[in-house]
């Protein structure tokens, strides 16, 4: 479907939801929060920090903007990010309410209190001092979801130091060069976590990246998860049970700077080189936490919150460990996959908990769509009281879905648009306040400004297409690319000035409400996660075999988009292999080199690729190949046959 037949046929969907009355009576959010963000945005701002956080001393100073694009939020304040997310939670009272109630695949279980977590977080950071970490030194953690993971990260910040989590399912490759771009003193991991009814090995992968590289790591600690065999480097490697039992659970948090660093998380761009976001501390969590509250009107007494996202990604650091902890709300962290052992696990684990609120990506609705509405109606969610989207547009079709079945028809859905880079929440609905259009993201929330742009930077207004960018500072905005300054002014900042390019496609409504488009650069959204094109194709091309390599995102009914590769191959390796064989040495060898998210879909082996005459591949016209359509414009290439010789041989 062409750009503007999808908007077309979007805006065709006519369905609203206003809010009900009964949800309205107790909404934590009231229209008011946009009168007072409108009428003095900073001091809206300064007004959330002081209300939902610990400053241990008080900011005076709410933006400075003096040297765009570097901002600093609140910054002659000092905060500890940690002891808001724990401590003051157990000084004010509420330590017996539960935080994390972990659920692990194979179905063990165990409940932790704030006073628990708190001891926890304590004890490890007597661990990682014991270790020499200090503010400022990185630390990789690399786990599967157990609460081991959530402890290791606030034991970090609450030194003042910063962690890069990288996600479980990345390979010793992709971990070998965030540690080195983050030259990491200390890995933090596990022997294996669970999937799919397996164990799936961790320290193996951390083993091979510091095999013959990484050497900036100088200690493992290592969490028994799995049970699986593991090898062990005496002096490096360490067990996390060990050490952690001599220590004790008493440790002061000492406040930093508000602009202290709090991680690094890498992310796809546009480049074959991930790039590592950082976010500091005071205005990231200020938002964090004013999001968490506000977008799914958490109530922290009575509410069981499940965000399904793994701490891997930023909807795991902003909605599962800072948000919600820094507002006291107790909590389901899941271990598995949503289909062990059985098909309705994530709806059991619904029942079983009461959970109220639940937070997750279009592409998994649409696999439970597929599956149909029986397995989800074998379960009480009768609990539900909000349903939140994140990651990917979601087509309406999913959105009724989403509600009628798991929403009972009644829940207010927020469909959630943010970015590893914008660190919360920046545009959606306020259940409670907004009138809902499946579909559309909506509204920018109180305190962040949006636009819409022509390529040259006009306003396109109500009903008109463009870029989508953020036209002022925001508390939670990333605060550079980690050892790369200009990449940051580049990437984001190059564009329109002084307003920050998001790299979405965006259509504006006749009530100028926001429906997403898509990404308009190199990069891929395969179920809600970020891929570049880039990224794949260098890893493609690194294989002995590929001469070249192009590499698409093609639409695909349940992920959003699919891996589609197109290679050429060294003429000594042409017709040595069926194609089938090549598609299998290929997508195991993207896993081996990135991870098994990014193996392609599909492997098309070309004798040629469409070219520009300056050399660009032409990725649109290929995407027309990918997804079976007739192809568009070919009048730039060098040479037009090659997209008949393309499609010809593809039939
Ligand atoms: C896309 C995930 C449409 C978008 C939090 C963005 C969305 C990228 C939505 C960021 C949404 C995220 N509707 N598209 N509600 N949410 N996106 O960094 O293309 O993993 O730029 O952050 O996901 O992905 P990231």
């Amino acid at each position: 479907m062409s750009e503007s037949q999808k908007i077309d046929s979007l805006l065709r969907e006519e369905r609203r939801f206003p809010p009900s009355p009964e949800f309205q009576k107790n909404a934590i959010a009231g229209a008011d929060l946009y009168e007072q963000a409108g009428a003095d945005r900073l001091g809206f701002w300064a007004t959330q920090s002081r209300e939902l956080l610990h400053w241990h001393k008080p900011f005076t100073e709410v933006l400075d903007w003096s040297n765009p694009p570097f901002a600093k939020w609140f910054a002659d304040g000092h905060l500890n990010v940690s002891y808001n997310c724990l401590d003051r939670h157990v000084l004010e009272g509420r330590g017996d309410r539960v935080a994390l109630h972990f659920e692990g695949e194979p179905g063990d279980t165990r409940s932790l209190t704030y006073a628990e977590l708190t001891a926890e977080v304590k004890k490890a950071a007597n661990l990682l001092t014991s270790l020499g970490l200090g503010q400022g030194d990185r630390v990789i953690i690399y786990m599967p979801l157990i609460p081991e993971a959530i402890i290791a990260m606030l034991a970090v910040a609450r030194l003042g130091a910063i962690h890069s989590v990288v996600f479980g399912g990345f390979s010793a490759e992709s971990l070998r060069a965030r540690i080195d771009d983050a030259q990491a003193s200390m890995v933090i991991t596990a022997d294996g976590g669970h999937r799919k009814g397996s164990v799936f090995a961790l320290k193996t992968a951390v083993d091979q990246a510091l095999e013959d590289g990484a050497t900036s790591v100088e200690k493992v600690l290592v969490v028994q998860r799995g049970g699986n065999d593991v090898d062990w480097v005496q002096g490096r490697d360490l067990w996390w049970h060990e050490e952690m039992a001599p220590m004790v659970a008493d440790h002061e948090a000492k406040p930093f700077e508000a602009e202290n660093p709090l991680f690094i998380l890498y992310t796809s761009g546009t480049t074959g080189k991930p790039k590592g976001i950082l976010h500091t501390s005071g205005g990231y969590l200020t938002q964090a936490a004013f999001t968490h509250k506000n977008v799914f009107d958490l109530h922290p007494e009575t509410d069981v919150y499940w965000c399904t996202a793994d701490i891997g990604w930023i909807t795991g650091h902003s909605y599962v460990v800072y948000g919600p902890l820094a507002n006291g709300a107790t909590q389901v962290i899941y271990e598995g996959t949503p289909d062990t052992p059985h098909p309705g696990r994530w709806w059991e684990i619904i029942e079983k908990y009461k959970v109220t609120i639940f937070y997750t990506a279009p592409t998994a609705i649409r696999t439970f769509m597929k599956l149909g509405r029986e397995i989800p109606q074998k379960f009480d969610l009768s609990s539900l009281r909000v349903l939140g989207t994140v990651g990917e547009p979601i087509n309406p079709e999913a959105w009724i879905w989403y509600r009628e079945v798991i929403g009972g028809n009644t829940t207010p859905i927020v469909d959630t648009w943010w970015q590893t880079e914008t660190g919360a929440i920046m545009i959606s609905a306020l259940p409670g306040v907004t009138t809902t259009k499946p579909g559309s993201a909506q509204v920018p929330l109180p305190g962040v400004s949006i636009d819409v742009l022509t390529e040259d930077g006009q306003q396109v207004g109500p009903e008109g297409g463009g870029l989508l960018v953020i036209t002022e500072p925001w508390p939670s905005m990333l605060r550079g690319i980690w050892g790369d300054d200009e990449r940051f002014k580049e990437t984001y900042w190059s564009m329109f000035g002084d307003r920050y390019f998001a790299g979405d496609g965006a259509h504006l409504d006749k009530d100028n409400d926001v429906w997403l488009l898509g990404r308009v650069d190199d990069v891929m959204n395969i179920s809600g996660h970020r891929l570049s094109t880039m990224e794949i194709e260098s890893a493609l091309v690194a294989h002995p075999m590929t001469a070249e390599a192009a590499v698409v995102g093609a639409s695909d009914d349940t992920t959003g988009q699919a891996v589609v590769a197109f290679v050429i191959l060294k003429s000594r390796f042409v017709g040595t292999l069926s194609d089938e064989e090549v598609t299998a040495q290929l997508r195991d060898w993207v896993a081996q080199q990135i991870g098994a998210i990014a193996k392609p879909r599909t492997v098309f082996v070309v004798a040629e690729l469409p070219k520009t005459r300056s050399g660009k591949i032409m990725r649109r016209l290929l995407r027309d190949i990918a997804e079976g359509r007739e192809v568009g414009d070919t009048t730039t290439l060098t040479d037009t046959s090659v997209i008949r010789v393309i499609s010809d041989g593809l039939k």
